[in-house]
């Protein structure tokens, strides 16, 4: 390990003096100079096998020309002009590829804003408006955003709420279906979804249902650790929704367009929900989020309700359709599968010969290594991930953890099986290192992650 970082260094410490480290999450001193697919190279012309896709926004890769050129080609005509005011035809190209995409066989309409956080306080809007109704539940352990709304959704870590105080009111949690630490100790044959009686029981005694407006789900929760849920748990769910007169909301910001092998994660449980909230990828790295719901839910909001001066940028609406049409030529979500299942079997592989892998989950190109300290209490193994990264880092690999213990990997989807099979093969060496106590606990210094 004799490659040099000094330049990364140099701007990590430049970052230090000048930007607010309350917008920070780090892992390793990287500095990114460029990328190409799932390549990224640092400031010192060190190399990296990309395996987090800058958080699952970089689904078509780093600078794939085709979307270089829509951003190019498009910065030459023009650059902006607030959408409130005026309409161009990248927009409603793009709004319909949209809206012929997401699931519902009901008519839709779509709204732009820049980023997740932005997209999911709009359906607080709509979902308010829409019902009459103020509450809204979402999930311990879920992020759905920085902005007032989305961070009061969000129940991953206290720093974010601390010192804000108060949030945007009426928003309850529930615990996300978690089948490997089931809190109630159930396993697969035993249960008969008791976890569901957490909403009940709130129904019954402290949270009216008919004054709730939605309830706002990850298809696989995220941030909380890469959980999936099981396809009867979101079956149950949608009918209390149903049954209640409750919007059944999709996050679809981090496994959207075609991270779980189908353009949105909510399709692998064959549910239609009424609002789908989406960002990260949408534009390929370009500022975009959109909210897409039933069009009466929709048009529940008079003018001008949510808007935004930057928002549908016809630069980011070009960036976009070529985003889709990428997925399709390369057959990106055939890809996420296959290279997805390839993924998971090597990780299974390695389970087998690592007692600190605990369980190995996920769809298509988001899967979760869950690394614990101890199989049977399942204890997290928080310093074990963060050495692990760190190493993998110092190796040339890309890969962080969220939940504190779960590797996260989630690779461009236009990665090959060669790429693949030499992050993993890196990645099982720092886990070796890591067994064999051969990272000091100086990284953990530095790797401080979710
Ligand atoms: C599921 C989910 N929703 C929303 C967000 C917030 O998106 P953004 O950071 O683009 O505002 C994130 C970001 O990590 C996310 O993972």
């Amino acid at each position: 390990m004799s490659r040099s970082i000094e330049k990364c260094k140099a701007i990590v410490e430049k970052d230090k003096e000048l930007y607010a480290q309350a917008g920070k999450i780090p892992y390793f001193p990287l500095a990114v100079k460029s990328g190409h697919g799932a390549i990224i190279e640092d400031a010192d012309g060190n190399e990296y096998i990309d395996m987090l896709s800058s958080a699952a926004v970089l689904n078509t890769g780093h600078a794939h020309p085709k979307i270089v050129e829509a951003i190019t080609t498009q910065a030459k005509e023009f650059v902006h002009y607030i959408y409130p005011y005026v309409y161009h035809e990248p927009l409603v190209e793009l709004a319909k590829e949209i809206i012929d995409i997401t699931p519902g066989n009901f008519e839709k309409r779509i709204i732009f804003g820049l980023t997740g956080s932005d997209s999911n306080d709009g359906m607080i809007k709509f979902a308010r408006a829409y019902t009459g109704r103020s509450k809204i539940i979402s999930f311990i352990g879920s992020y759905h955003g920085s902005t007032y709304g989305a961070i009061s959704l969000s129940a991953l870590n206290l720093n974010m709420r601390r010192k804000i105080g108060p949030l945007v009111p009426d928003i309850h949690h529930i615990h996300y279906p978690d089948c490997y630490r089931c809190r109630l100790g159930k396993k697969e044959c035993s249960c008969k979804l008791e976890c569901i009686d957490e909403l009940e029981d709130a129904f019954k005694h402290y949270l009216a249902p008919d004054e709730v407006a939605a309830i706002l789900i990850e298809p696989i929760a995220g941030d909380a650790g890469l959980i999936v849920p099981p396809k009867r748990y979101m079956e149950r769910l949608y009918s209390i929704c149903k049954e209640n007169g409750i919007l059944f909301v999709v996050d679809e910001v981090q496994q959207g367009f075609g991270r779980t092998g189908k353009w949105f994660g909510i399709e692998n449980f064959d549910i239609e929900p009424d609002m789908i909230v989406l960002g990260k990828s949408i534009a390929s790295g370009m500022p975009m989020s959109a909210i897409v719901g039933r069009k009466e839910i929709m048009e529940s909001l008079d003018s001008p309700a949510h808007t935004f001066t930057v928002a549908a940028n016809p630069i980011a609406c070009k960036a976009a359709i070529a985003t889709l049409d990428i997925i399709r030529e390369e057959s990106l979500l055939k890809n996420s599968k296959v290279l997805g299942e390839y993924m998971k079997e090597r990780f299974r592989e390695m389970q087998k010969e690592y007692e600190v892998i605990g369980d190995v989950r996920g769809i298509g190109m988001t899967v979760g290594v869950d690394l614990v300290k101890n199989r049977e209490t399942k204890e997290k193994d928080k310093d074990g991930a963060a050495k692990i990264c760190y190493r993998a880092w110092e190796k040339g690999v890309l890969v962080t953890f969220v939940s504190s213990n779960v590797l996260r990997i989630q690779p461009p989807l236009v990665i090959s099986k060669e790429e693949i099979d030499r992050a993993l093969d890196i990645i099982e060496e720092s886990i070796r290192e890591y067994l064999s106590g051969n990272i000091s606990d100086e990284v953990l210094k530095e790797a401080k992650g979710w």
